[in-house]
């Protein structure tokens, strides 16, 4: 009997008549870190409109700890009826499987990608009292401080630390690692000048480098951002080796009924195509995905190349911050 009755579900769930009625009530969406850090305010701008074009709220919920996985794993855990999403990104699935033995997922089998919602270049950034004040001077500091520079980040896995542990690999520097649940409580810190340094989210730290309460040395991207127009690249202020972007995307529990999965990347797609959402998007410095970088067969291979790139490299770098 039990199984008869959970077909009729599945039957149910995954008919075009569940799809017609989806969203039948509010959808939450999980953000893995916490409120205020980039992975937040990426949700929150893309979670507005698309409630408008669902015709149900999302509720986004921060769930933070260890870089985003335990969000993630939360998430990938709930039912795949399309009422929990999470914002996922570069970190959470791309470079956590390198840095996790034992994640609780896959990035490239236990979800159902939903899209693309921001690219997101890497800044590094330092207290406004920092005595570097070029990228240059930056490293000879960072070579010269051992382990007594405190370096920032969002948990291991994060984007924050991923990127981190790269940079200090090609610094050939051991900073002392401060973890925050999100890069939005590091970067309190660091206005107030309690941490040194850290590689973030333009998202994030844009505003605050506009203002100058907070440096910036380089962004590790080949082109500069229009944001950011007078901060050199980090082939341009002499470490050409660091160039990395990180992106976040929307996910779905694996199964989760693919015309549900259609009426998810459908609205996302109008919000990225809403002139306040690009608007707000070009004033953080994210880069919008275009075209056929906005499907959900298009996030699968961005997550399949990222697994298979960060893998070899964080591992290696995460040797080296031993
Ligand atoms: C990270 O991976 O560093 C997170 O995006 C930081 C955050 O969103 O707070």
């Amino acid at each position: 009997m039990k199984k008869f009755v959970l077909a009729a579900a599945m039957a149910v769930l995954s008919g075009p008549a569940f799809a017609q009625a989806y969203p039948a009530r509010p959808i939450t969406m999980i953000v893995p870190f916490a409120a205020g850090g980039p992975t937040d305010i990426v949700a929150r701008v893309v979670a507005e409109p698309m409630s408008k074009t669902l015709g149900q709220t999302i509720v986004i919920e921060n769930v933070a700890g260890a870089g985003g996985t335990t969000g993630i794993t939360r998430a990938a855990g709930a039912p795949a009826d399309g009422y929990m999403i999470m914002m996922g990104h570069m970190g959470t699935h791309g470079a956590a499987p390198a840095l996790y033995p034992n994640l609780k997922y896959d990035p490239t089998k236990d979800f159902a990608p939903v899209g693309l919602a921001a690219g997101t270049p890497i800044v590094i950034v330092g207290q406004k009292n920092h005595p570097a004040n070029n990228l240059k001077e930056f490293i000879d500091w960072a070579k010269k401080q051992g382990d007594k520079s405190n370096h920032a980040h969002a948990g291991v896995g994060s984007v924050s630390h991923s990127t981190g542990i790269l940079l200090n690999s090609l610094m050939g520097t051991k900073p002392t690692f401060i973890p925050y649940t999100g890069t939005g409580p590091a970067l309190n810190d660091m206005m107030s000048g309690q941490v040194d340094y850290m590689t973030d989210q333009i998202v994030n730290v844009v505003s605050q480098v506009q203002a100058g309460t907070i440096k910036a040395f380089a962004i590790a991207t080949p082109a500069r951002s229009p944001a950011l127009p007078n901060l050199p690249t980090t082939k341009e202020a002499g470490l050409p080796e660091y160039e990395v972007s990180a992106w976040n995307a929307i996910f779905a529990p694996k199964g989760t009924p693919a015309d549900v999965v259609a009426k998810l990347n459908d609205a996302l797609v109008k919000s990225l195509d809403d002139a306040g959402v690009k608007k707000r998007m070009d004033d953080l410095g994210a880069v919008m995905p275009q075209g056929a970088e906005r499907s959900s067969a298009a996030l699968q291979k961005l997550v399949e190349s990222e697994v298979a790139r960060w893998t070899p490299v964080l591992k290696a770098a995460a040797a080296a911050a031993k």
